[in-house]
This record gives structure tokens, sequence and C-alpha cells, in this order.
């Protein structure tokens, strides 16, 4: 067993050190000479080159990871990335390494650099590094069947393209994806270790907005110019929490509109009352509308689902404030009405007879002015200025009759409908908004 593992050690070219065992116990003697090779091992190490993989120039190497993720630490939409720290475990199977005995070995992590080892790399990752307190944090294991298990602690930032069209109701779909760099699929070929079980750690996950909802791996074949690789995909749903949201920025909108529908019960005379609760819910909702927009710099200026709701929201405090201005002009067009012909009527006087009293004006005008033409007989000046009068009469009249559509006969009657109106529209366009995106 003793020379077994002398073997395997000298195997791992130790040039400066001496291995002894001693009763399953390594000890370690530092050499009296850097000489290459150790006394009855030549022939191992001169079979042993860390350059060459294992089966080199037979079958691939089969290579079998699993992962535990030990934190999610960031997930930017900003950068569409995701920051992770990952333990990265390696197993493969060196003929060369293996020794007699049952026993598997530790080694320190410095030796690796005596090991072939497999040149995995994540992909898509825009930076990656390996943590070096207090030493490398890497692991070498030695079985004596010459599996070897190479681990890794691994912080890196990789891409995670988001669609972000449906924030704060959306679901992301990112990837670890890990494969060989140089090795092509006849050299080395990756696979899970477990399936789906290879990863660990994910759903112990706690993360800032986030829940991971589900991950699945799977295994792919990248086809590049300098052949065809194995790539070993793992990928997590993460859906964000909306509830953050809700209490954010969709209750407190929601509140502003039904604030600005209290100025409906509120008289039409009360100016200062009314316009003051338009424009703060105006201006209200225009700082919810920036604060959203801070909250997410530099994406793309798609429209989210956000937007849409406060642009919603907006318009609405927006149609309770252009509804008093309505409602408000149009009193005062009935008080003008009233004082002009309130004597004639006792009951309503409305736009049109407003419109048809003030055309009759007009053609009195002209049958006035043909009754002086037809006295003078000469001014056809005159008569030429009459017939456009004419004109600007009939068009008065097209305009009267148009603008009688939109003429409103009862200004409180303007307050009656949005009181029902605006709820009932706003209710509806909730409902539709949310089936909208939590369905679809
Ligand atoms: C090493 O190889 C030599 C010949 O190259 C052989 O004579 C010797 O027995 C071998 N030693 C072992 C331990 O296999
Ligand atoms: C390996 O372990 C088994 C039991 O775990 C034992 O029976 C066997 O003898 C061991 N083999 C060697 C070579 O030590
Ligand atoms: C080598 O031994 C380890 C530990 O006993 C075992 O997990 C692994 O499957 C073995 N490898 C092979 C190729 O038999
Ligand atoms: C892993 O999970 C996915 C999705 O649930 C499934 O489609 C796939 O078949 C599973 N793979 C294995 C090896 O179980
Ligand atoms: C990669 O795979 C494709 C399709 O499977 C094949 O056409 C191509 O020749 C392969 N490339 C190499 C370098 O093996």
């Amino acid at each position: 067993m003793s020379s077994g593992l002398l073997l395997a050690f000298a195997c791992l070219g130790v040039l400066s050190q001496r291995v002894r065992v001693q009763g399953g116990q390594l000890r370690t003697e530092v050499g009296r000479s850097d000489k290459l090779s150790l006394p009855g091992f030549d022939n191992l190490t001169a079979g042993y080159n860390k350059f060459l993989r294992p089966n080199f120039g037979g079958a691939p190497v089969q290579i079998a990871l699993t992962l535990d993720i030990a934190s999610i630490s960031s997930i930017s939409e900003s950068n569409m990335d995701y920051t992770a720290t990952i333990y990265l475990r390696q197993r493969w199977t060196d003929p060369r390494l293996v020794f007699e005995g049952n026993k598997s070995f530790t080694l320190d992590a410095r030796l690796v650099e005596f090991l072939w080892v497999p040149d995995t790399y994540i992909v898509e990752s825009k930076k990656s590094f390996l943590h070096e307190v207090t030493v490398g944090n890497r692991l070498v294991r030695l079985f004596s069947n010459g599996t070897v298990l190479y681990a890794l602690r691994i912080t890196t930032t990789v891409t995670c393209n988001m669609d972000l069209s449906k924030y704060p109701m959306d679901t992301q779909t990112c990837k670890l994806q890990l494969e060989s760099w140089g090795y092509d699929g006849s050299d080395v070929e990756f696979t899970w270790l477990r399936g789906n079980d290879s990863v660990r750690g994910l759903e112990n996950l706690r993360l800032a907005q986030y829940t991971v909802q589900r991950y699945f791996t799977s295994v792919a074949t990248s086809q590049q110019e300098t052949g065809n690789y194995t790539r070993l995909v793992l990928q997590f749903e993460l859906r964000r929490n909306v509830l953050y949201f809700i209490l954010e920025t969709y209750v407190p909108s929601t509140f502003l509109v039904v604030l600005s529908w209290v100025s409906f019960w509120i008289s039409l005379d009360s100016v200062p009352a009314r316009t003051c609760i338009g424009v703060t819910t105006v201006l209200s909702m225009t700082t919810l509308m920036i604060g959203s927009r801070t909250s997410l710099p530099n994406t793309n200026c798609f429209i989210k689902a956000i937007d849409v709701y406060l642009g919603i929201c907006f318009s609405f405090v927006f149609g309770a404030l252009v509804e008093y201005a309505v409602a408000h002009y149009s009193s005062l067009q009935q008080v003008a009405a009233k004082d002009r012909g309130a004597e004639k009527e006792v009951e309503e006087v409305n736009i049109t007879n407003i419109i048809n009293s003030s055309i009759s004006s007009f053609k009195g005008k002209i049958s006035f002015a043909s009754i002086e033409i037809s006295g003078d007989n000469i001014d056809y000046s005159d008569l030429t200025m009459k017939a456009s009068d004419k004109f600007k009469v009939i068009f008065r009249e097209k305009v009267g009759r148009i603008a009688d559509c939109f003429t409103i006969r009862n200004p409180s009657n303007v307050d009656r409908y949005s009181k029902l109106l605006f709820p009932l529209i706003f209710m509806l366009a909730n409902v539709f908004y949310w089936a909208y995106y939590m369905y679809f």
C-alpha cells in the first residue's frame, strides 16, 4: 500500500519533497536534493506528464460536475448580469494515478500545479476570481482507483439577458454554462454527475428581489470553429417579488387616483379646493413616476409594466383635473347665457339656444343690410361684404351644430357622470392590466 501511495505522489512530480507513508499517515520530508527522479519511481514519473490528458490519444475523458451555489450576491437589471459564488467540483479518472489500497487522500491545493486538470471555463462570464484567502480555495483528492476530485470556490459575474417588458411582474431565466476551453468533444466530455440533483443550494437562496422558482440542468453541444464542445447548462428561473413594488408604487398611485376623485364631490364653485386637489395629485403622480424610473437607471427605453400602470394612473389624475376645467367652464357659460336670456325661459337655458339666438340676430342683421342696399341701389362692395358675412353665418351655424354635440346641457351632470365613470373605467383598466400582465 505504501508503495502505491508513493507511486501516486511520485506521479505528482513533487520534486523537492519526499513522501513517506507510515501507518496510514502521510509525512513529508524536505528532500535533500531537488532531483527530478525519486529512487524507484522513475518509470511512473516518466509516464506522467501533466500536459497530456488522461487516455491521451484514446477515448475522451469523462468529467462529471457538481455545483453548489453558495450565494447570488447581486442581480443587476442595468448591467444584465448576476454575481454568484459557486463551489465547482469536477471528477475524472486518471489511470496514471491508480495506486493500491482503499483510501483516498486529500492533497495540498498547491500540488494542483503538478497535475493535469480540465480547462473548464464559465461561458459568458464577465469577470471571475478564485478565492485566495488564506490559500487558494482549491481541493484535490485522489482515490485509489485513479479518480481525482478537484473542487474550486469561484465568484463569477455572468451575463443574463433579461426581458424587462413585464417588470416588475417578470420572471427571468438565467444560465450558468460550463465548457472546456480547449479540448473539444473528442478529448473531453462533460456530464452532470447526478442530473438535476447535481446542483445544490439554489432552493435555499435568499435573494433581495427574487425567489428561485425552478432550475434544471442540461447538456448541450456548442459548435464553434475550433470544434464541437460539450457544454453543461444550468438554467434557473428567478421570479421577482411583486409585493415590494405593490407597496412602493402601485398602492400609492392607486390612492392618488382615488384622491383625485374626491374633487367630484366638491361643489363647482370652490375653485381653490378643486384645483388644489387636481394639481397636487398630478404633481405627486409625476414624482412617483420619476421615482420608479430612478430605481432602474440606464435600462433600455422600452416600456415596462410599471410604466404602463403609472401612465394609466397619470391619465386618470390628469383627466380629473381636465374634468374640472370642463365643468367649470360650462358652468360659467351657463351663467352667462342665463344673464342674457334669463327672463324669457324659466326652464334650462342651453348652448344651442344661445347659438340659435345669435344666429337669428345675425339673420336680422342681414335682412336689415339688404333693405339698406335696396334703398341705396349703388353699393356693390357693401353687397359682397354682406355675402362674406353670410358665409360667416353659415360657418358659425355649422360650428354651432358641431359644438352642440359636445355641449354640456347641465354642468353639474359632468360631475355626476364622472363620479360613476372614472371609478368604473379605472376598475376596468385595472382588470385588463392585471389580467394581461399576470396571465399572458
Ligand atoms: C522501470 O523500467 C525499467 C526498464 O525501463 C525496468 O527495468 C524496471 O523494472 C521498471 N521498474 C518498475 C518499478 O516497474
Ligand atoms: C478495501 O475495503 C474493504 C472493506 O471496505 C476491505 O474488505 C478490503 O480488504 C479493502 N481492500 C484493500 C486492498 O485494502
Ligand atoms: C473510485 O472510487 C471512488 C470512491 O470509492 C468512487 O466514488 C468512484 O466511483 C470510483 N471510480 C471508478 C471509476 O470506479
Ligand atoms: C431535469 O428537469 C427538467 C425540467 O424539470 C426535465 O425536463 C429533465 O428531464 C430533468 N432531467 C433529468 C436528468 O432528470
Ligand atoms: C460538429 O457537429 C456538426 C453537426 O453535428 C458537424 O457537421 C461538424 O462536422 C462537427 N464539427 C467537428 C469539428 O467535429
